[in-house]
C-alpha cells in the first residue's frame, strides 16, 4: 500500500525548517508510541544532521508498556538521542520534556537564552495536544493542509525553552507497505484511503501473533483460523455480523476490530517491535 502525502506542501515544509536549522538548538520528534517507527519522519534525519533529539512516545496510554520500554532502549542507541514516553491523559507525565530540553542543550538554559527546541510530527500524532499542554494555553495549529497558510510558529511555554512548531511534516511516501498498513490502523491516515478489510485483516494476522490471548479472549475464540481474512470472519460470526444466507459482512466485522482495536477495548497495543522494523527497513534498503 504505497501513500503520497502532499508532495508539494512536503518541499515548502522542507525549506521552512531548513531556513530556521541555524537557530534551532534541538528536535523534538513527536511519535504515536503504538507505532513509533512508522511515525517517524525520515526527512527530521537528514535534517537534523548532528543536532540533538528527543523521541517523544505519545499516546503511551494506548500502547504495550513492556514494548514501549523497548523503543525508548532502541531511540536511546542512536547518537545525541534521547526518548521519552508520555500521554497527554497524564499531563504531568509531559513536564519531564522541559527538563530533558535544558539537559541536551546545556550552552543555552541562561537567562535571556532559552532553549530553542524545533517540534515536529506527522499529522495524528498527538504533536498539538503535546504543545498546548506544554504552553498551558489552546496554540492555533499550523497546516497540515496544503490549503492552511499557517505556517511555522514560535511559541515561549516559559520555563526557558521555546517551541519552533512546524506543519505537519510529511514524508513523500512510505516506502515500507506494513508501515502504511500500521498508519491505517492506528487511524493516522483517513479511512477513505484505504480498503477497510485489508487493513483489518493486516491488524488481525499480526494480533494472532502478537497479542493471541487478548484476541480470544475479546472475542471469544476458541481457535484462530489458519489466516488473518478468515480469522476476521470469525470475529464477524461472533458479532452477528451476517446476511441472509449467514454470510458474514466483512466491511462490518472490519470495523469493529478496528474500533476496538483503536479504542484500547481489546488491549494496550503496539504494532511494531524494534526487531520487526529493524528487518523491515534492511528489506526496503536492500532494494
Ligand atoms: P496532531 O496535532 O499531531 O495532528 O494531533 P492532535 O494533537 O490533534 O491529536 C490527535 C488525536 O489524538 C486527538 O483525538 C487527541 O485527543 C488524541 N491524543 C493526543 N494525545 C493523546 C494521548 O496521549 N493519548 C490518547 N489516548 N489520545 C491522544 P481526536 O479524537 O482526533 O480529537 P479529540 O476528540 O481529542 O478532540
Amino acid at each position: 500500500m504505497a501513500i503520497n502525502w502532499y508532495p508539494g506542501h512536503m518541499h515548502k515544509a522542507q525549506r521552512e525548517i531548513r531556513k530556521i536549522l541555524g537557530e534551532v538548538d534541538l528536535f523534538i520528534e513527536v511519535l504515536d508510541a503504538r507505532i513509533p517507527y512508522s511515525s517517524e519522519n525520515p526527512m527530521i534525519a537528514q535534517i537534523r544532521g548532528d543536532k540533538p533529539c528527543i523521541k517523544i512516545l505519545n499516546k503511551c496510554d494506548l500502547a504495550d508498556p513492556a514494548t514501549t520500554e523497548l523503543w525508548l532502549d532502541y531511540f536511546r542507541q542512536s547518537k545525541n538521542t534521547d526518548a521519552i514516553a508520555v500521554s497527554a491523559k497524564t499531563p504531568a507525565s509531559l513536564r519531564n520534556i522541559i527538563e530533558l530540553c535544558k539537559t541536551m542543550a546545556p550552552n543555552r538554559n541562561q537567562p535571556g537564552k532559552p532553549v530553542r527546541a524545533l517540534i515536529a510530527g506527522i499529522p495524528n500524532v498527538g504533536k498539538s495536544t503535546t504543545i498546548n499542554i506544554l504552553a498551558n494555553r489552546i496554540i492555533a495549529k499550523t497546516g497540515n493542509e496544503p490549503a492552511v497558510t499557517k505556517s511555522q510558529q514560535r511559541i515561549n511555554i516559559g520555563d526557558g525553552v521555546i517551541l519552533y512548531d512546524t506543519p505537519g511534516m510529511l514524508w513523500p511516501k512510505v516506502e515500507n507497505e506494513n508501515s502504511g498498513y500500521r498508519l491505517a490502523i492506528t487511524g493516522a491516515i483517513k479511512e477513505t484511503a484505504f480498503d477497510l478489510d485489508d487493513i483489518a485483516t493486516y491488524a488481525a494476522e499480526y494480533l494472532t501473533e502478537a497479542y493471541p490471548q487478548a484476541l480470544k479472549e475479546r472475542y471469544k475464540l476458541d481457535e484462530f483460523a489458519d489466516n488473518g481474512y478468515d480469522t476476521l470472519e470469525l470475529i464477524g460470526r461472533k458479532r452477528g455480523c451476517l446476511r441472509a444466507g449467514g454470510r458474514v459482512e466483512m466491511n462490518k466485522a472490519a470495523k469493529i476490530l478496528l474500533t476496538e482495536l483503536r479504542d484500547m477495548q481489546i488491549a494496550p497495543i503496539t504494532m511494531e517491535t524494534p526487531t520487526m522494523c529493524i528487518a523491515e527497513q534492511k528489506e526496503v534498503d536492500a532494494r
